[in-house]
């Protein structure tokens, strides 16, 4: 059985501060802990809505609140968690196998996500029986 909290991880980034403001930088394979091949972002939420809802086989995404803020709730099928994400530089790691749902968009969020993989459908499970299937399989 694999424990939820080995597929998240929260990663402070740095933090530039001077007289001018604020600057944070990520790369790929070092902050961000794997090789970045694609950038994404979702921005103008509407109220109440809701997203994810799916798995990844290979990918893994960082995921960051540039402004406002989200939650995610991580589930294994055993396990669940929330975890808020407002914070431009902290970043939330979430590796493959995980059912993830992102809600409670704040007005105005931008949320800005890097991933380890090009897009591909094949790489997502979208039905939550197959992934629990798929996970009492593990
Ligand atoms: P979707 O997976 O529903 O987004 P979320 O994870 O926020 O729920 O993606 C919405 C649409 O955008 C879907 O048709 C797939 C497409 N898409 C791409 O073409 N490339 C991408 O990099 C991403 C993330 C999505």
């Amino acid at each position: 059985m694999v424990n939820l909290n080995s597929y998240y991880q929260l990663i402070t980034l740095p933090k530039v501060t001077d007289s001018r403001g604020n600057l944070t930088f990520m790369e790929g394979n070092k902050q961000v802990p794997f090789e970045v091949k694609r950038v994404y972002y979702i921005y103008d939420v509407p109220e109440n809505k809701t997203r994810g809802y799916h798995s990844h086989y290979d990918q893994h995404q960082f995921l960051i609140a540039i402004n406002g803020s989200f939650e995610v709730v991580l589930d294994t099928g055993r396990e669940q968690c929330r975890i808020i994400v407002d914070n431009p530089n902290i970043g939330l790691h979430i590796k493959p196998g995980i059912w993830h749902v992102m809600e409670n968009f704040s007005k105005g969020c931008l949320l800005l996500a890097l991933s380890s993989h090009e897009y591909d459908e094949s790489d997502y499970i979208r039905d939550y029986n197959q992934y629990l299937k798929e996970q009492t399989m593990l």
